[in-house]
């Protein structure tokens, strides 16, 4: 390992391995970070923007080629080991964590890239189910250890979007691009700001006055798979009426919002609503990255507010949990401001902050949103790291 942070990751992965497979001497590790999105949620699967930042929370994988075309992985946090065969993918479709492990491998193979059996110690350090892409984290780092024991070439934005496909067709969830791109693809001290229709990015580092606060709100997210497709088909509806007078319109990323009120009659009153959070929100990555270029760091959080609003009573993702934390931390004088953070329904919300005052801006909206909800939230500043990678 070149430095003592690698070290420090790769440390707790290779111990389970070597109790799990024997001696990891010769064992490797890829790791993928998790990521939190500044801004612009439920506008990639509508061709929008994103603003998200790539965190210091991981999964690691220590891996070793096997000489069978089994997949063989343990998962600490279960402390279980499941197997899959590079044969016969589809057996473990609904696997739980180790479907994204076997799809990640489905899709690779489904390109034609010819891979090879492993054992595997699979070790994270992003909440699950938090909104912090766990997932794509999990389906990143297993294909930088696919890719590496079958010496492939390493393209991320290639390999974010068979993530996605893993994600797509193998798990079942119908997301968008965003958190394998993010976690592929990020860059070290700077958020992304992606194009969800040409999938260019370009770094957008965060200023030396601002902290990021991720605000667990300690309530899992919960019903996100069908209310996530329930939403997603309410943009696609949208888009169905608008290009009937507009051909032009392929997403509604080709919408402005005077054109969406133009058809609201012809719209039924929950597809406009949702059309019209996603219309305002494509945008707002494009307008955070701004104002942090400009180190205007309350325009930046006047934003995020505006943001966290639209998706709480317009496109109704948001939850008593998010609100309350994002209410405490705004009135914190330390905040720029807040929002809820990935597809919402509980887990995660995200603070701008400054950067000086974020200990005891954790301190005091920790203690406060502790003692006002019916669950235990966890504060704690992140800084913005790499995409997935193999430890040298
Ligand atoms: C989830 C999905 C993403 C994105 C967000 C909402 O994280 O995986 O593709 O749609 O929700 O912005």
């Amino acid at each position: 390992m070149t430095n003592s942070t690698d070290t420090d990751l790769a440390t707790p992965v290779l111990d389970a391995f070597g109790s799990t497979f024997g001696s990891g001497t010769d064992a490797r590790v890829a790791l993928a970070p998790g990521r939190v999105n500044l801004i612009g949620d439920h506008t990639d699967y509508n061709d929008g923007f994103v603003l998200p930042m790539a965190i210091d929370r991981f999964v690691t994988i220590a891996f070793r080629p096997r000489r069978d075309r089994r997949l063989r992985a343990l998962a600490t946090a279960f402390d279980e080991v499941r197997e899959a065969n590079l044969d016969r993918l589809d057996g473990a479709r609904a696997a739980g964590w180790m479907s994204y492990v076997a799809g990640m491998a489905w899709a690779m193979q489904s390109k034609g890239m010819t891979l090879r059996g492993l054992d595997l110690a699979i070790h994270s350090t992003v909440p699950v189910a938090a909104g912090l892409s766990s997932s794509a984290a999990l389906e990143l780092a297993s294909a930088r250890a696919l890719a590496s024991a079958a010496s492939l070439p390493w393209d991320p934005v290639r390999m974010a979007r068979l993530g996605q496909l893993a994600e797509n067709e193998f798990v079942g969830m119908k997301c968008g691009i965003m958190d394998q791109y993010a976690v592929s693809c990020a860059e070290a001290d700077a958020a992304l700001l992606l194009d969800c229709r040409s999938l260019e990015s370009r770094p957008v580092p965060i200023p030396a006055g601002a902290a990021v606060v991720v605000m667990d709100t300690g309530k899992a997210r919960s019903l996100v798979g069908s209310a996530y497709n329930e939403r997603r088909a309410s943009c696609e509806a949208a888009v169905r009426v608008l290009a009937g007078s507009a051909p032009a319109v392929r997403a509604l990323r080709d919408v402005d919002r005077a054109q969406l009120d133009r058809a609201a009659d012809r719209l039924d009153e929950t597809a406009y609503r949702r059309a019209a959070h996603v219309v305002d929100e494509n945008w707002r990555p494009v307008h955070m990255a701004e104002a942090l270029a400009d180190g205007d760091l309350d325009r930046a959080g006047r934003i995020m507010n505006d943001s966290h609003e639209s998706l709480r009573d317009l496109y109704e993702v948001s939850s008593r949990e998010l609100d309350l934390v994002t209410t405490l931390a705004r009135a914190h004088p330390a905040c720029f401001g807040a929002r809820m953070t990935g597809a919402g329904f509980g887990g995660c919300a995200v603070a701008l902050v400054r950067a000086d005052a974020a200990p005891a801006f954790v301190e005091d909206v920790g203690r406060q949103y502790n003692e006002a909800a019916d669950a235990r939230g966890t504060l704690y500043v992140c800084r913005p790291v790499a995409g997935a990678r193999v430890l040298e």
